[in-house]
C-alpha cells in the first residue's frame, strides 16, 4: 500500500468530523470548495488528500456525503470495535471512561485499573476498577486493542513495555512523557493538551504585541 504522510493521516478526522456535521444536517453533497470554506483548509489540499486514497470525488458532482464519511471511517478503521482498558483512574481516566461518545464511535471501555487501594473496587460506568495486578491476565483473557495511560509520568515506560509484550495493539498516552514503541509492534500517540493550551498562549501574547505595537 502507497505509503501516506502523516499530515494527510492527520487532517482525516478532521474531515470525518465536517462530513458527520453535514450528515446530521442531511447534506447529500458537498465540494472540495465548500468543506474547504468550512474547514479552512484549500480546496486542492482536500482533493489532493482524498487522492491518496482513491476516487472520491466526481467533476461537476462532488462528494456524496454518506460514501465519503464511511470511506474516510473505514481508513481511519472505525468500522471496527476496539476493546480498551484504562490505566489510572483518578480525574482524566474517569472523565475518559464516563465519556460515552467514545464508545458510540466503537471504542468500548472494558477494564479500568489503578493502585490506589481506595478507587480498587469501585465502580465507573458499570465497570469495576481493578488492581493493575491483573492487567496481564485481563489483557490475554479479553484481547485487549487499545489501553490509554492516564497515570503519573513515572510508570509510564514500564507498563508501556508490558503493554507491547502481552500484545495490547495501541496506546493513548496521556502521561506527560513521550513514549515510544520498544519493539516496534505497538502504536503509541501522545496526547499533551498542555502544548495545545501553550500554542493559545502564545497567540494570545502575539495579538497584544501587535496591538501595542
Ligand atoms: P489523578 O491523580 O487524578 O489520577 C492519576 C491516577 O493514577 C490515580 O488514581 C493514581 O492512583 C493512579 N496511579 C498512580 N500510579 C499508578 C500505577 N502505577 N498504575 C496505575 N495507576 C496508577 O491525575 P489526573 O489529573 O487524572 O492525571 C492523570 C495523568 O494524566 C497525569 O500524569 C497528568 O499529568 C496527565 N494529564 C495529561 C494531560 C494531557 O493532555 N496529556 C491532561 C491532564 C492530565
Amino acid at each position: 500500500m502507497k505509503k501516506i504522510s502523516q499530515a494527510v493521516i492527520k487532517r482525516l478526522p478532521r474531515y470525518y468530523r465536517y462530513l458527520g456535521d453535514l450528515l446530521e444536517n442531511d447534506v447529500v453533497r458537498t465540494s472540495s470548495k465548500e468543506l474547504s470554506e468550512r474547514m479552512g483548509v484549500t480546496a486542492s489540499q482536500i482533493r489532493q488528500d482524498l487522492n491518496n486514497f482513491g476516487e472520491f470525488g466526481q467533476q461537476g458532482y462532488g462528494y456524496n456525503v454518506e460514501y465519503l464519511y464511511t470511506s474516510i471511517g473505514k481508513i481511519l478503521g472505525l468500522e471496527k470495535e476496539y476493546n480498551i482498558i484504562i490505566i489510572g483512574v483518578g480525574n482524566l481516566g474517569q472523565a475518559i471512561a464516563n465519556y460515552i461518545e467514545f464508545e458510540r464511535k466503537g471504542f468500548k471501555v472494558k477494564g479500568l485499573f489503578d493502585v490506589n487501594p481506595r478507587l480498587i473496587g469501585m465502580i465507573v460506568r458499570d465497570i469495576e476498577i481493578k488492581d493493575v495486578s491483573e492487567i496481564e491476565s485481563f489483557v490475554k483473557e479479553n484481547g485487549v486493542d487499545i489501553a490509554v495511560l492516564t497515570l503519573p509520568k513515572q510508570k509510564a515506560p514500564e507498563i508501556a513495555l508490558n503493554l507491547e509484550k502481552w500484545g495490547v495493539k495501541g496506546i493513548w498516552n496521556f502521561a506527560p512523557i513521550d513514549l515510544q514503541s520498544s519493539q516496534g509492534k505497538i502504536c503509541i500517540e501522545n496526547v499533551h493538551l498542555s502544548e495545545s493550551l501553550m500554542t493559545l498562549s502564545y497567540a494570545i501574547n502575539e495579538k497584544n504585541d501587535e496591538k501595542s505595537n
